[in-house]
C-alpha cells in the first residue's frame, strides 16, 4: 500500500464499516507511517480492491503482533483476496502471536480468521464505540 492509496482505502471503509467508525484517510496514512507496521493492498487492473494492515508491538522479542484492519471490497469478496491479505500480515508476524479483534457477529471474519489458527481468547463489551456492538479477542499462538 502506498499514501495515495488513503482516499481509495477509506471509501471502502465507508462501505464495510458504515456503522462503526470507518477509518478516515488520516488513519491510513497513520498505519503507513509506523516504522513497525505493514500494510497491503489488493488490485485488479489497477484498482484497490482490497487492504489490510499489522503491526508489530514492544521492543524485545519475542514479539507480538496485532492485526489493525483487513477489508475487501463488497464486489469482489468471496474470491480468495481476504485469505490472500491475511496470509499477507501473517508472513509479516513470522510466527510469532498475532491478536486481533473482531465483531462477535462477523461470522464471515470469526471463519477466516479460524481457518488460519485463530481461537477465541475472550470478549469486549461494547468494544465498537458507535454501533456498541462486542468483540471477540482473537489470538493466534506461535508457531
Ligand atoms: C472478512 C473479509 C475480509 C473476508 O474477505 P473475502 O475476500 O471475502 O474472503 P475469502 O474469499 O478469502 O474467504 C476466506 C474465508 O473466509 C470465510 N468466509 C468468507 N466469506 C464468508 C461468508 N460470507 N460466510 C462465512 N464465511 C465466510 C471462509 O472461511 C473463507 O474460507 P473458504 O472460502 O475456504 O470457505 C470480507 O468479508 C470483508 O471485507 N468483510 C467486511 C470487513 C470486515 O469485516 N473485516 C474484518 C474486520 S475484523
Amino acid at each position: 500500500m502506498t499514501r495515495s492509496d488513503a482516499a481509495r482505502c477509506a471509501e471502502l471503509e465507508s462501505q464495510l464499516f458504515a456503522g462503526d467508525d470507518p477509518w478516515p484517510p488520516a488513519a491510513f496514512l497513520h498505519g503507513l507511517s509506523g516504522k513497525h507496521n505493514h500494510y497491503v493492498a489488493a488490485r485488479e487492473d489497477g484498482k484497490l480492491i482490497g487492504y489490510a494492515g499489522i503491526s508489530r508491538l514492544g521492543r524485545i522479542p519475542p514479539f507480538e503482533y496485532e492485526v489493525h484492519t483487513i477489508g475487501v471490497d463488497p464486489t469482489h469478496q468471496g474470491r480468495g483476496i481476504g485469505r490472500r491479505l491475511l496470509e499477507e500480515l501473517l508472513r509479516f508476524a513470522k510466527g510469532g502471536e498475532v491478536f486481533l479483534e473482531v465483531r462477535t457477529d462477523n461470522e464471515a471474519a470469526i471463519n477466516l480468521y479460524q481457518s488460519v489458527g485463530f481461537a477465541t481468547v475472550g470478549v469486549r463489551k461494547r468494544y465498537y464505540k458507535v454501533s456498541g456492538a462486542d468483540a471477540y479477542t482473537m489470538k493466534r499462538d506461535p508457531a
